[in-house]
């Protein structure tokens, strides 16, 4: 029996009130939608559909290879959703799973145990559920024997109906044998004119079919309708990454304070301190030390770097190189091992060469430095004419004096040196000092001529 999945991902998520599609807000730097696919991934599944309808164009767009989608036109309810989703897919013998597109922290072990249930009890279908109370999940009625019979969503429930602690998790596998004929016979006969999925169930059980349920934690049901929910959500999907980490042996002074992404990878004896972000493609080395305060994106980070109160994009820091305080590495930086990047430096497309130091109050933009090299203080390079962008170039061991104006394109010889407050605008041969600074020139006796002009004002008035 093959197994094929349905993600319900049509509907509108009308209370996010934004313009995206609900399915596409990010979580911990995955569309929420890709969080269901993940759990799917390692399941072995014969074919996954996507049901798509507000934002089609746009889900469509992040679905992976071998996942295709179909169009619900209009969103008359989760029923009318499977019914689109099963348009030209084979059913018959097949198990069909059906899931939601907006719960993020359902697991992949979690829909094997539902699959597992299913399978062995030869259900016409299963159902995922949980005690919860209260809520606005869908009751399920069960007979005195037991037996799941129906299940009732809260505006359509009773009292009775509704003091039922057991929910509908809104995960189902049905056999795909009577399936088809079953969402066939859907009605909108109830209180939100829509056809739900959930009377899917009550049919089966009605003509006599067995309809089991797994039970499962609460939290994996957390599903996401609005910003407060979403923001529920990462904090618990946080909690699970950061455990996740510490677990392999990562430090964390308060894992409430560090976000990191889904796919950031980090290695045993990274240590981090409070309000450390880490997203996108980040990878950290061993015995790296982040925080406080760092934001990090698509940046890889070697062993026993140093980086604290510092923003770093699409940039690689080499093993033990050192970053911050207040350092802003844009995209193409590369610290060698050992570099340091110290106070209040910015560079983009740079590479900083094994040792090389760029200390304090500098932009280093367009520029390749070489090993051991150290620039001073308030040292800038001039990479851009207001029209093009120019490399700078400087050699091994070269020492750039406080505050030189490196106009690009230039280079700087190996062991060269400029003198503080240059403007260069040449070449620097090799072992060479370039100076260009105005003689100074000095007036002797001038705070006396200061005052006796203060002193005639005073007359003056
Ligand atoms: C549904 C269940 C409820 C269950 C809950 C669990 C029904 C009738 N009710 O309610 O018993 O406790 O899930 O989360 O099924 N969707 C479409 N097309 C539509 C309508 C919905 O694709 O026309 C998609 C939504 O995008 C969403 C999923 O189906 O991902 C669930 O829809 P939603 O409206 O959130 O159902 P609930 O009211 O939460
Ligand atoms: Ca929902």
């Amino acid at each position: 029996m093959a197994v094929k999945a349905l993600v319900l991902a049509a509907g509108a998520g009308t209370r996010m009130k934004s313009n995206a599609p609900k399915v596409l807000h990010d979580l911990a730097g995955l569309p929420l939608l890709q969080w269901v696919l993940d759990a799917l991934a390692p399941i072995a599944l014969d074919e996954t559909v996507v049901v798509v309808g507000h934002g089609a164009e746009e889900v469509e767009k992040i679905l992976p290879e071998g996942v295709t989608s179909r169009l619900q036109d209009q969103q008359l309810g989760t029923g009318d959703a499977a019914r689109a989703g099963v348009v030209g897919m084979e059913i018959i013998g097949n198990a069909i799973l059906v899931l939601p597109g907006d719960m993020p922290l359902l697991t992949g072990s979690t829909i094997r145990r539902l699959l597992d249930a299913h399978q062995a009890t030869n259900a016409a279908a299963t159902v995922l559920t949980a005690e919860i109370q209260p809520s606005d999940f869908g009751r399920i009625l069960r007979n005195e024997a037991g037996e799941l019979v129906r299940i009732v969503e809260v505006r359509d429930a009773d009292p009775d109906e509704l003091a039922v602690q057991e929910v509908n998790g809104g995960v189902y596998v049905f056999s795909g044998d009577l399936f088809g004929e079953a969402l066939d016979d859907l009605t909108t006969d109830n209180a939100q004119g829509e056809y739900y999925l959930t009377d899917v169930i009550g049919w089966l059980a009605g003509a006599g079919h067995k309809v089991g349920a797994v039970v499962t934690d609460p939290v994996e049901l957390t599903g996401v309708n609005s910003h407060q929910q979403l923001a529920g959500a990462a904090r618990l999907v946080r909690r699970r990454i950061n455990e996740g980490w510490m677990a392999e042996g990562v430090w964390m002074q308060d894992p409430d304070r560090v976000y990191i992404g889904a796919r950031v990878r980090l290695s045993p004896g990274v240590r981090i301190f409070p309000d450390v972000h880490l997203e996108g493609a980040t990878e950290v080395g061993s015995d790296s030390v982040l925080g406080p305060d760092v934001y990090a994106l698509d940046t890889r980070i070697g062993t026993g770097s140093r980086v604290w109160y510092s923003v770093m994009r699409g940039s690689t820091v080499g093993d033990g190189a050192e970053v911050g305080p207040y350092a802003s590495l844009r995209p193409g930086s590369v610290l060698e091992a050992r570099s340091k990047l110290g106070t209040f430096v910015e560079t983009k497309n740079t590479r900083l060469g094994e040792g090389a130091k760029v200390p304090h109050l500098a932009y280093m933009g367009d520029a390749d430095i070489g090993a051991r090299a150290n620039v001073g203080a308030g040292s800038i390079t001039c990479n851009y004419d207001g029209v093009s962008k120019y490399t700078t170039k400087i050699g091994e061991r070269a020492f750039i004096g406080s505050d030189t104006m490196l106009v690009a394109p230039v280079t700087i010889g190996d062991d060269a040196f400029t003198g503080a407050g240059s403007v260069i605008t040449q070449d620097v041969s090799p072992g060479a000092l370039a100076v260009e600074r105005n003689e100074q020139k000095e007036i002797r006796g001038y705070a006396a001529r200061v005052e006796a002009r203060k002193k005639k004002k005073q007359q003056d008035t």
